[in-house]
């Protein structure tokens, strides 16, 4: 579903917690041509509305019951451990109302919310990713048996405002999701800043250094994104036998890189398991 298609549907989103990933989905949305009318934002910080107002022209308040009157979707986008109480006092408006409920909170199951806001509901979970803020997020999102068909194209239409979306058919695949790409942007960071400071030891400017490295994450990951080999293959293509590039590699390779992301992923994906329950 375009954003067209969306904006023709009338669909009233209505996020509630306003922050910084509730703020980043609004821009895209409203960047995209997604009519500011139809957002409505709810939040306890005033000055967070203002600001949201002022540069998206969307209607903002202070009042989550007033925000979800007429939502046909309803984003809940505050932090995980307010949820429960957010969610508590809205439940007699979302039984009534039934819109579409899609949570962006890690670790809250689509149980929880159905606990706090009522049976037979239909709820999306997702796990966005803080590229988002650059419309450049990598989102997984999971159904639960209530949501249609119309209701999943709008969850993917929202989140395509931020970047990329990935349907999964079991929850548990989240836990799986938030290793690869939820905590994936911590990863690229640290790998970043260490070849920034490599590059820093070898005798180069800290700011040449930074600048050199950030350009070529950019350049690797569009190259790998406009490419359609296998990223094995991408690297064998930049690795002459005897060169450069294989020397690095060979001290990376010895030294377990790849058993160590295994490793780290695992650890990850276990401890968003753990958070969950
Ligand atoms: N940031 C990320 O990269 C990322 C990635 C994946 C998932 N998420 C999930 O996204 C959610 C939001 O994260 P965020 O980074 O956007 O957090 P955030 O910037 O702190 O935004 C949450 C907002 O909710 C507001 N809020 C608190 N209580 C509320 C209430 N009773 N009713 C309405 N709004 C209320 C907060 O206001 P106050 O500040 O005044 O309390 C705040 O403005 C979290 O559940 C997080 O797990 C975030």
């Amino acid at each position: 579903m375009t954003i067209k298609q969306l904006t023709d549907q009338s669909a009233r989103l209505c996020f509630i917690g306003a922050g910084n990933m509730a703020s980043s989905i609004i821009g895209g949305l409203v960047e995209q041509g997604y009519p500011a009318s139809l957002i409505h934002a709810a939040d306890p910080d005033i000055a967070q509305l203002a600001k949201l107002k002022k540069e998206n022209g969307i209607h903002t308040t202070t009042d989550n019951q007033q925000a979800i009157a007429e939502a046909d979707a309803l984003i809940l986008a505050v932090k995980p451990q307010v949820m429960g109480a957010v969610c508590a006092p809205l439940s007699g408006t979302v039984r009534q109302k039934r819109p579409l409920i899609i949570s962006i909170a890690a670790g809250i199951k689509v149980s929880n919310l159905i606990d706090w806001l009522g049976d037979d509901l239909p709820v999306v979970r997702t796990m966005p990713n803080t590229p988002a803020l650059v419309q450049s997020g990598a989102t997984g999102l999971y159904a639960n048996q209530y949501v249609t068909k119309m209701q999943q194209d709008i969850a993917t239409t929202i989140f395509g405002a931020i970047g990329m979306t990935r349907w999964f058919d079991q929850e548990e695949d989240m836990d799986r999701v938030v290793a690869v790409s939820g905590s994936g942007p911590a990863y690229f960071f640290l790998v970043m800043e260490a070849i920034e400071q490599a590059g820093v030891k070898l005798g180069l400017s800290p700011s040449i250094a930074r600048d050199l490295t950030v350009q070529t994450a950019l350049g690797a990951a569009k190259l790998a994104q406009a490419s359609d080999v296998e990223l094995a293959e991408l690297r064998r293509r930049v690795t002459s036998p005897g060169g450069t590039t294989e020397a690095a590699l060979k001290v990376l390779q010895e030294g377990g890189l790849v058993e160590l992301f295994d490793r780290a992923l695992i650890a990850a994906s276990d401890r968003s398991k753990e958070l969950a329950d």
